[in-house]
């Protein structure tokens, strides 16, 4: 299908993101407080409102879908959505149905997620000591993780790592988890840390490790070659010769990816945020919800929304304090 979402800096939008919950079953320091409030049951998109919302947008041309949150497997009744989202890859109209998430429940729905025609899924996972694993997550455990990306892999699903790099905290890791994925033939790729919400400073486990010292010092190890390949998203690759890995890093706060991006992001709210690193942002649940059985201004209103997408964002940490900061958590707006 030819795109028909096209946005003022003539980038074709194909690329939806969507939180299907603010929730989690871990409190990982970087993303949430301990104590959160998470939003009334009435605000978020019922199952059958966040199919139409993505139906809409399969219609309007987006090829790839990923369920996000919060924790997307917490929320209840999701595998109906994911079965039933699989028409839309049996037509053709959709070229890939994936999520990101944290692992917890992986175990209980691989089966089911392949079954829906998922074929790769991002895990975050910042380190693989079970007592490190405990303070980051605060409420999260190492082996229950563990067994959800065996049982992930085992329905034959593709699993991509994505590690935080969290400088004194998983630092010291960094070429055993290498190896580690390299074993298992798995996809990694490292995350900058980014200035979202207020956390309290307190909470701090690790500070900004930037993905260029990440390479810097895999290059001690490594002949590390850079690959062109780019997804339309911030991550970068490079190729470790050595072992043959693919290994990605994603600098949220530079603006090298803003030109090519192809995304929008979706809140379980109903909310499209155009960028991740703006404010600007449109309410799609009023016109959903004031028109059912029309999605005619639904489309209007998405048409409208990408028309207001932003060039690029305003992350900036080389000044002191992390400037540009935007004060959603996370979990809001999803990874
Ligand atoms: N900075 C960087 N990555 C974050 N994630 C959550 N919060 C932050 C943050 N402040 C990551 C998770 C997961 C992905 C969805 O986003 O660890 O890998
Ligand atoms: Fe949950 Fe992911 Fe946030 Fe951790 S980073 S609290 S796993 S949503």
């Amino acid at each position: 299908m030819t795109p028909q979402l096209i946005d003022p800096f003539a980038r074709a939008i194909t690329y939806l993101r969507v939180s299907v919950t603010d929730r989690c079953d871990f409190r990982c320091v970087y993303c949430m407080a301990e104590n959160m409030t998470f939003l009334p049951k009435k605000e978020l998109l019922t199952l059958e409102e966040l199919d139409r919302m993505c139906s809409a947008f399969i219609g309007l041309g987006v090829e790839k879908l990923r369920i996000t949150g919060g924790e997307p497997l917490v929320r209840k009744g999701i595998m109906s959505f994911f079965e039933s989202m699989s028409r839309h890859l049996d037509s053709g109209a959709l070229k890939e149905l994936t999520l990101t998430t944290n692992g917890s429940q992986l175990e209980r729905f691989a089966d089911q997620l392949y079954a829906a025609g998922v074929r790769r899924v991002n895990v975050s996972l910042d380190t693989l000591d079970e007592e490190k694993f405990a303070r980051v997550t605060r409420w999260g455990r190492l082996p229950q993780v563990l067994r959800g990306i065996d049982a992930a892999q085992k329905a034959g699903m593709r699993v991509k790592i994505n590690v935080v790099a969290l400088k004194g905290f998983n630092e010291d890791e960094l070429f055993d988890i290498v190896r580690w994925c390299a074993e298992r033939d798995m996809d990694l790729t490292f995350i900058e840390v980014m200035p979202m919400g207020d956390l309290g400073n307190e909470d701090r486990v690790g500070q900004f490790w930037s993905v260029k010292d990440v390479r810097d010092e895999l290059e001690a190890e490594y002949t590390v070659t850079d690959l062109v390949e780019r997804s339309g998203g911030p991550a970068r690759y490079v190729r470790l010769e050595e072992s043959g890995q693919k290994i990605g890093f994603i600098t949220p706060l530079s603006h090298n990816f803003c030109e090519s991006c192809n995304r929008v992001r979706m809140t379980c709210t109903g909310e499209l945020y155009m960028c991740l690193g703006q404010e600007d942002r449109a309410d799609l649940r009023e016109a959903l919800r004031a028109h059912p059985g029309d999605d005619g201004p639904l489309i209007e209103a998405i048409h409208k929304a990408i028309g207001l997408k932003p060039k690029g964002h305003d992350f900036d940490y080389s000044r002191q304090r992390a400037d540009g900061q935007v004060s959603r958590h996370m979990s809001h707006t999803g990874g």
